[in-house]
């Protein structure tokens, strides 16, 4: 059941909120209570999510923030902090993924380094700048958005090691900021049905067959963990990465087909 005021007076900001993961995030925690930040690269978009949740009665303000920008993440923080007075919630979930070049060895230099750019190096942004605010707060956390790419081979060499990078910025980070009362931790998703997919309906159906829970993820699944990260009840939780993943990290599936045909 959900609670409507678990983030009462919480002030929220999460990038790339504008659809898909970013964006059922936001949903929820405006929904228990938070006012939320919903910012992206896309504002148009933004405005549209943002105005869907004022449209329930909820507080959302849209912002254009790209994370790849240091200014235009000082400024979407400023903006949430002005807003909302406190900035209690940091959600780094924007990210950039080159598909796999053909070839490991073809992909140029600059499609590796926008993949770090924008799903590494834009959460180090985020956090630099909202850390003294999260700190002030007295309840700050900062949730990472990684992937299962990030803890195995799943492919997308320069986003899956952007993504392991930003495992490690969660524990560095976690380590730096708990003296100051702010908690750092990572949700890693499996394979999970959002825009992202559009088009690939095949891919998400045959991609739930190796799911041991018998399911790709939906956006709600991972904002679940995120608000749950986030919340009080994750008190004494820090620098952890929850794999949120139907069990594919977990299970083996094609060793149990193996064993079952053995
Ligand atoms: N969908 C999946 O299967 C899946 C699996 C594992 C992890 N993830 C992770 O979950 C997060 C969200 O994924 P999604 O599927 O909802 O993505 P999505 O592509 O549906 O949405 C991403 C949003 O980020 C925004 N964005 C892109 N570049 C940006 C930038 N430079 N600055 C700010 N915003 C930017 C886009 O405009 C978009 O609104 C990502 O970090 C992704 O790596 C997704």
């Amino acid at each position: 059941m959900t609670d409507t005021t678990r983030f009462e007076g919480y002030g929220v900001l999460v990038t790339g909120a504008a659809r898909g993961i970013g964006a059922a995030t936001a949903r929820r925690f405006a929904v228990e209570g938070a006012r939320v930040l919903v910012t992206d690269i896309d504002v148009p978009a933004a405005e549209k999510t943002a105005a869907s949740l004022r449209e329930q009665g909820l507080t959302a303000h849209a912002f254009g923030c790209d994370v790849g920008d240091r200014h235009a993440v000082e400024a979407a923080v400023g903006h949430a902090v002005d807003a909302f007075g406190s900035l209690d919630v940091l959600v780094n979930n924007a990210c950039h993924c080159t598909p796999d070049a053909p070839l490991f060895e073809d992909e140029p230099d600059d499609e590796w380094a926008r993949d770090l750019d924008i799903t590494l190096t834009g959460a180090y942004r985020c956090c630099r700048a909202a850390l003294p605010h999260l700190a002030a707060s007295g309840r700050g956390a900062i949730v990472n958005v990684g992937s299962v790419n990030g803890l195995n081979d799943f492919g997308n060499h320069a986003y899956s090691a952007a993504k392991a990078g930003l495992g490690s910025l969660t524990r560095t980070l976690a380590g730096h900021a708990a003296a100051r009362g702010v908690r750092v931790n990572l949700v890693a998703p499996g394979t999970v049905r959002t825009a992202a997919w559009e088009g690939r309906e095949d891919d998400l159906v045959k991609a739930s067959e190796l799911y041991p829970l018998g399911r790709v993820g939906e956006p709600e699944d991972i904002a679940a963990a995120i608000l749950f990260l986030a919340s009080r009840e994750a008190s004494w939780i820090t620098g952890v990465t929850l794999p949120v993943d139907g069990g594919i990290t977990a299970v083996d599936s094609g060793f149990r087909r193996f064993r079952r045909n053995a």
